[in-house]
This record gives structure tokens, C-alpha cells and sequence, in this order.
């Protein structure tokens, strides 16, 4: 789609070395994307929150290479200020894919540092606000050299579909407050290659909203989630589920211009379930839920069954419980986690987080 030949350096013209920096957030999807196909395409749309504290910060610096004549990508990489031979190679990969959309690459040597704002043993996945990052500082890199995305609009359009192919879900993080990515005949202008913003459409009361997320565990995940989009493609349950996810998006997105939250919880926690029970049922089977996940659900049903609180829960391919609630409850929400939650956390530990303005260029 944005293939562009054009985009290369006059040699005996180099741009003066630079560099970019943005932080960009993870984010918590209330319609899961579970399922894909081609180059990363969705088999079904999905909406998420933005979040604010859990962030990637990726600096890019680039100057000419002496040899410009388009050798493989030339990368330094550093994570948390020490080179990591693993991350670097996946992103030399990707940069690779990219030629087609920035042949300028190969004429540049490029610096990468990064580093996220959570522990990195907090078993948050990294992949959105890492991805989204990384696609930020390339399309300013593009920007800074050719002055071809001048319009924010379509800077942030191009920002996300490259989000999308570095990792699906990372697509959504450009975008403040909420996003849809996938197509849908509620959102005006949506697509399978990029999200789109629909903060703006919702109802306030969800631009004032919490995710504390209950590290139940930290460790790797037991499945990565590439796998686990692969499983989809056996499961006996796959086009009633992508059916389901359409239908609810719909419902969803009503129920968020209303402000209405006991639909949004009532799917957000149907959508969270639904999501581990397509993992229970894939071949081979995932079971990635733990006790202390099942004890964290029905300590936060009885809460919300005796105060009448909105406070729900929501999971990602892990055993973490985000706890969803708007802020004008947060005192309350805060001591029922430490009076009754934390107890099942490891070591305790929660990451506050909430939704946010989305990514910012430092
Ligand atoms: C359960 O975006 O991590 O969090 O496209 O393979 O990188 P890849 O997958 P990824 O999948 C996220 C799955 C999810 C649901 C969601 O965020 O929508």
C-alpha cells in the first residue's frame, strides 16, 4: 500500500546525521483480535483502550553510510542501554520487509535505542508500545528526508499500518483514548491495514478510565502470540467467534457513545473469557489461566455484586488481570486492590494505568 521507489537519498546531497525520539503506550483491547491472516490482516475488528503509564521510549539516529549502495540494513541496537543481540536481529528483519516502503533504509546507518517505562519482568506485553514506537520515529525519520507526511493525519495513518505489520495490535497504540483496527460497518473509514481513532466518538466517561493490571505472573508467556493466532486456523470455533466479535463490536461502540458501562463490562469480560477459551480449545490446548486469576474474578464479581461499583475485568493471552473502572471510583477500586487483590499478585504488584493522550515525540 505504501510502496515508494521514490524515497531514496541523492548521494552527493546527504542529510545532515539526526535523530527521533517518541514514547509511545501500550494498549488494552476490549474486542480482542485473535486470528489473522496474510500480512498480518485481522480476521475480525477489534477496539481498544489506549493506556498512558506503560510505555516504549525508541530513540532512532540515522546518518548517510559511506557505501550506500544497499547493503543489508545496517543497526546498532540497544535495550535498556545494553546491545541485545535477539531484539535487534527481529528488527533487522523487519526493517528488511520494509524496503519497498523506505529504500532510503539501506543508505543510512541507524541507531536504535530503546526501553520501556514498566519492569521488564512484569509479563506486560511489549509488543504494542514497542512496535508503535519504533513505526513513529520511521515515519518521522521519512518526514525529516523527504518531507512527505506533513499532514498528521496521514502521518499517524502510516504509523499505524507500520505498527500493524511489526506486531497487529501495536496498530492501535497511535491513537489517543481508543481505536478501532479491523474493518466494521460502525466505523466510518476503518480497515484491516491500519486502526483509526474513535476517542473522539465515545462517551467522556471512558477517556476518564482506569486499567490497574494484577501481575498474577511474571514469567514468559507459554504461548507467543503469533502461535496463538495460528491456532485459530484449526479451531472448530473460529467463524462463530469472528462472527461473535463483529456483532459485539457494534454493540460495544453503542454502549461507549452512550456511556453506558454495564454493557462495556459485561463484553469486556465475555470478550476477556471468550479469548482463553478459544485457547482451551485450540490443538494443542493452552491453558493460561492460574488460580490466582480465578480467585482475582470472583473476588471482583462479589465486589461488584455488593457495591454495585463498575469495576471489570479484562485479560490478554496471559494470566494478568486488568482491572477496568472509571476514575471517579479510583479511592474506592485502590483500597479493595490492596485490601483484597494484591494478595494474589506477585510480590504484591499492580502497574497503575489508565487511558491516555496517546504517543508523544520527546
Ligand atoms: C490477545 O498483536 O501481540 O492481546 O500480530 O502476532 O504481534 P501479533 O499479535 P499481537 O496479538 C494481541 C492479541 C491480544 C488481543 C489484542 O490485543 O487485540
Amino acid at each position: 500500500m505504501y510502496e515508494n521507489p521514490r524515497l531514496i537519498l541523492d548521494s552527493s546531497n546527504p542529510p545532515e546525521p539526526g535523530s527521533f525520539t517518541w514514547r509511545s503506550p501500550s494498549n488494552i483491547a476490549i474486542i480482542k483480535y485473535w486470528g489473522k491472516y496474510g500480512l498480518q490482516l485481522p480476521r475480525n475488528p477489534s477496539l481498544s483502550l489506549t493506556l498512558a503509564a506503560s510505555c516504549t521510549d525508541t530513540q532512532l539516529e540515522y546518518e548517510m553510510r559511506e557505501d550506500d549502495s544497499g547493503g543489508p540494513i545496517d543497526l546498532e541496537f540497544y535495550f535498556h542501554q545494553e546491545e541485545n543481540e535477539a531484539f535487534r536481529a527481529k528488527i533487522v528483519a523487519f526493517l528488511e520487509s520494509l524496503t519497498p516502503v523506505f529504500p532510503f533504509l539501506k543508505q543510512l546507518k541507524l541507531t536504535v535505542h530503546t526501553g520501556n517505562s514498566f519492569p521488564h519482568s512484569a509479563g506486560i506485553a511489549s509488543s504494542a508500545s514497542a512496535m508503535s514506537a519504533l513505526a513513529l520515529c520511521l515515519c518521522s525519520l521519512e518526514d525529516a528526508l523527504f518531507g512527505t507526511l506533513r499532514e498528521p493525519a496521514d502521518f499517524d495513518r502510516k504509523a499505524s499500518w507500520l505498527a500493524r505489520l511489526g506486531s497487529g495490535s501495536a496498530c492501535r497504540s497511535i491513537f489517543p483514548h481508543a481505536a478501532v483496527w479491523g474493518e466494521t460497518a460502525v466505523v466510518q473509514g476503518s480497515s484491516n491495514e491500519y486502526a483509526v481513532p474513535v476517542g473522539d466518538l465515545i462517551h467522556e466517561k471512558f477517556r476518564d478510565f482506569h486499567d490497574d493490571i494484577l501481575i498474577v505472573s511474571s514469567e514468559e508467556k507459554a504461548v507467543s502470540s503469533r502461535a496463538g493466532h495460528a491456532l485459530m486456523e484449526g479451531n472448530p470455533f473460529a467463524e462463530a467467534r469472528y462472527a461473535q466479535a463483529r456483532q459485539r463490536l457494534g454493540v460495544l461502540f453503542d454502549a461507549m457513545r452512550a456511556g453506558d458501562l454495564e454493557t462495556f463490562g459485561r463484553i469486556a469480560e465475555d470478550e476477556a473469557l471468550t479469548l482463553h477459551a478459544l485457547m482451551m480449545c485450540s490443538n494443542p490446548s493452552y491453558v493460561l489461566l492460574q488460580p490466582n486469576s480465578l480467585a482475582i474474578i470472583e473476588k471482583v464479581r462479589e465486589y461488584r455484586a455488593e457495591t454495585g461499583h463498575p469495576v471489570y475485568f479484562t485479560l490478554d493471552a496471559g494470566p494478568n488481570i486488568h482491572l477496568l473502572y472509571p476514575g471517579e471510583i479510583i479511592h474506592e477500586v485502590r483500597a479493595f486492590i490492596g485490601d483484597e487483590l494484591a494478595e494474589f499478585c506477585e510480590n504484591g504488584y499492580v502497574q497503575q494505568d489508565w487511558v491516555g493522550e496517546g504517543p508523544e515525540e520527546m
